[in-house]
């Protein structure tokens, strides 16, 4: 892979031994993939927060990193809510190592805003056409298929590496020829709330890695509804670019094999991972926006929950939006920020979860070890009040 000057003498070692290291791990993915040059990147969401994913190996290595971010770098959930953990049920030995993680983060600047959303808190982080390096799946399907930039699925050093060197290895979706369409998939059916979620773990697990471009008979799906689509789609298949027509940037010329899918195949998803017997819910995955809180406590106002009801945020939007948060948490529910029902310690106690989420349904028994079942907003909400 060509290096300028300056790129050869960090590899060299002449910025120091971080530097050194770092540009060690872009080269080498670098030349895996076949990256002509190294590209710079406009910011950089890093995975690898949770202490429950990371552990203590995980930890020694952030904390051994000397210098600082040269890119806005902001990080993906923790193991847990920041400021309300105890609530959550976390042991304090965790906590003192995930604050400890969070810790290592800040010495290097890093932003501390946990959150799989960050194009819901700052509009800075990215725009069309520009090169990320950002770490997490339904983070990286939204910022390549919705907003139009481009980047590949970091793992956490290699995101890590990109912010302390401000560039990342020109390959994959940083390049034209693999954001091309691969399949046509034509919707027939009426497409609203969990539905998309349904949809994505429904086309992620027929096409696996490929760039799907959805014709959805007219429908123009809003952020949240493109942000479930896509996360689903990359949890239950790896699917990290698709496009729907009319509604996202697409490119003008290419040709794909087309599959239909209707109401009844969405109905399967449904059916076959119903809400019965769940005792406890888990809202926000992706971290909910602001017009999610507001749907969620427009349906919880005046009522009580009868099970836990987790609804998971940017701390930023909770912030925002007290008076939202009040209304949910006046019902029993809870509002945590920082963190989320997957990468959290604290949802393994739950046999099972009911979710809106498709996303959800792949990684709470995936990562989390607890059974999911799929519903609307309202029929989570339902549950959670004991009216199903
Ligand atoms: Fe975000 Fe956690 Fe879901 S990181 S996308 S809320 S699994």
């Amino acid at each position: 892979m060509y290096l300028s000057r300056e790129e050869e003498g960090i590899y060299q070692g002449e910025q120091g031994e971080t530097l050194r290291r770092m540009m060690e791990i872009l080269v080498a993915l670098g030349d895996i993939y076949g990256a002509e040059k190294l590209v710079p990147v406009r910011s950089v969401q890093i995975a690898g927060v949770s202490y429950k994913n990371i552990g203590e190996a995980g930890l020694e290595w952030i904390s051994d990193l000397k210098g600082q971010v040269v890119v806005p770098s902001i990080l993906n959930p923790a193991g847990m809510d920041l400021c309300r953990w105890q609530e959550m049920g976390i042991e304090e030995e965790f906590a003192v190592k995930q604050q400890q993680t969070i810790e290592a983060y800040r010495k290097l600047g890093v932003t501390i805003d946990c959150t799989c959303t960050p194009y819901q808190i700052y509009e800075g982080l990215a725009g069309k056409g520009d090169h990320l390096a950002w770490s997490e799946s339904s983070a990286v399907s939204y910022a390549n298929s919705v907003i139009g930039a481009c980047t590949n699925r970091e793992g956490g050093p290699s995101a890590l590496a990109a912010a302390l060197v401000g560039k990342t290895a020109l390959y994959g979706y940083h390049l034209d020829e693999n954001r091309l369409p691969t399949l046509l998939v034509e919707v027939e059916a009426d497409l609203r709330g969990s539905d998309y979620g349904a949809l994505g773990f429904l086309v992620g697990r027929i096409v696996k890695d490929c760039v799907p471009f959805f014709r959805l008979r007219g429908l123009r799906p809003s952020p949240d509804e493109l942000k479930a689509l896509g996360a689903a789609m990359a949890a239950s298949g790896s699917v990290a670019l698709y496009y729907v027509e009319d509604v996202t940037p697409a490119p003008d010329a290419w040709q794909a094999e087309k599959i239909c899918i209707g109401r009844k195949e969405i109905e399967e998803v449904y059916a076959k991972y119903p809400g019965s017997g769940a005792d406890a819910v888990a809202l926000g995955c992706p971290h909910c926006s602001a017009e999610e809180l507001e749907k969620i406590a427009g349906l919880l106002h005046g009522k009580k929950v009868q099970k836990e009801l987790w609804v998971c945020t940017a701390r930023k939007i909770a912030e925002v939006h007290p008076d939202l948060v009040t209304t949910i948490e006046e019902s029993g529910a809870r509002v945590y920020c920082d963190t989320c029902m997957v990468v959290s310690p604290a949802t393994e106690r739950f046999g099972k979860m009911m979710t809106s989420s498709g996303k959800a349904l792949v990684y709470l028994p995936g990562l989390a070890g607890v059974q999911a079942g799929l519903g609307s907003l309202e029929e989570c909400i339902d549950v959670a009040l004991g009216r199903r």
